[in-house]
């Protein structure tokens, strides 16, 4: 199966992500994830990356697109994959067009996953995150067992600096003007298929799962 999830910041992919992947055996491929995890690192990427992620730009479309396709060609993909916050632009979405075609392989399922967004300020703005192991909580929907503290590993959870209400807003923006477009770009290959991610965490699961079980195969 090869699923891309669309939606706004905020939106639940990553958290929708990680159910899909384990239900489902597919790798979770996060560029957001991928940048951070340079950041931490202090790679030249992750150096290049920084300033994007701290002002909630997009990373260029070429540093991202070769990532990608590095990231899309070692073996755990073979059987499928599950892509989160990739991709963002037409740009991309067609880069990885021409880069699937190159494999004779296609997206069977685009899941837009739907909030106002009025709901979104609220979970970007709770969100916490672990710096290290990646577990991801949210002060009021889905809080850590111990205040503050990462149930998978105990370590202090933190806010992401991209999570404060400005940077939020500018991440929006970025979001309506050149994301929003896939919206356009993959219902015209008739894969995209709306999710309503309203609910619980648990029952927007459901949604996905009731899409899906028309693709898995
Ligand atoms: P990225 O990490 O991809 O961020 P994003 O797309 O902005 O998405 P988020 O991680 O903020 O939100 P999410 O939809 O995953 O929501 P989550 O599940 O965490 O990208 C970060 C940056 O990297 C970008 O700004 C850009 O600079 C760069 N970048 C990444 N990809 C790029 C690309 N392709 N090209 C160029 N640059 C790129 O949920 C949010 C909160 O809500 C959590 O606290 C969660 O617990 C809670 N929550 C989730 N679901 C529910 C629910 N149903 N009910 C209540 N609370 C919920």
């Amino acid at each position: 199966m090869k699923i891309i999830l669309l939606g706004p910041p905020g939106a639940g992919k990553g958290t929708q992500a990680k159910f899909i992947s384990e239900k489902y055996f597919i790798p979770h491929i996060s560029t957001g994830d991928i940048f951070r995890k340079n950041i931490s690192e202090k790679t030249p990427l992750g150096i290049e990356a920084k300033k994007y992620l701290d002002e909630g730009k997009l990373v260029p479309d070429e540093v991202t697109i070769n990532i990608m396709k590095n990231r899309l060609g070692m073996d755990d993909c073979k059987n499928g994959f599950l892509l989160d916050g990739f991709p963002r632009t037409v740009t991309q979405a067609k880069a990885l067009d021409l880069f699937l075609n190159g494999i004779d392989q296609q997206i069977d399922k685009v899941l837009l996953i739907d909030v106002p967004k009025g709901l979104i300020f609220d979970r970007m703005t709770g969100r916490r995150v672990c710096p290290s192991c990646g577990a991801s909580y949210h002060i009021k929907f889905n809080p850590p067992k111990i205040e503050g503290k990462c149930d998978v590993c105990n370590s202090d959870i933190v806010q992401r600096k991209d999570d404060t209400q400005s940077t939020v807003k500018d991440r929006l923006d970025v979001y309506d003007k050149q994301t929003e477009p896939l919206i356009g770009y993959y219902k015209s290959q008739g894969v995209l298929s709306i999710v309503n991610g309203t609910g619980e965490i648990n029952e927007v699961f459901q949604n996905v799962k009731n899409i899906l079980k028309d693709i898995h195969r």
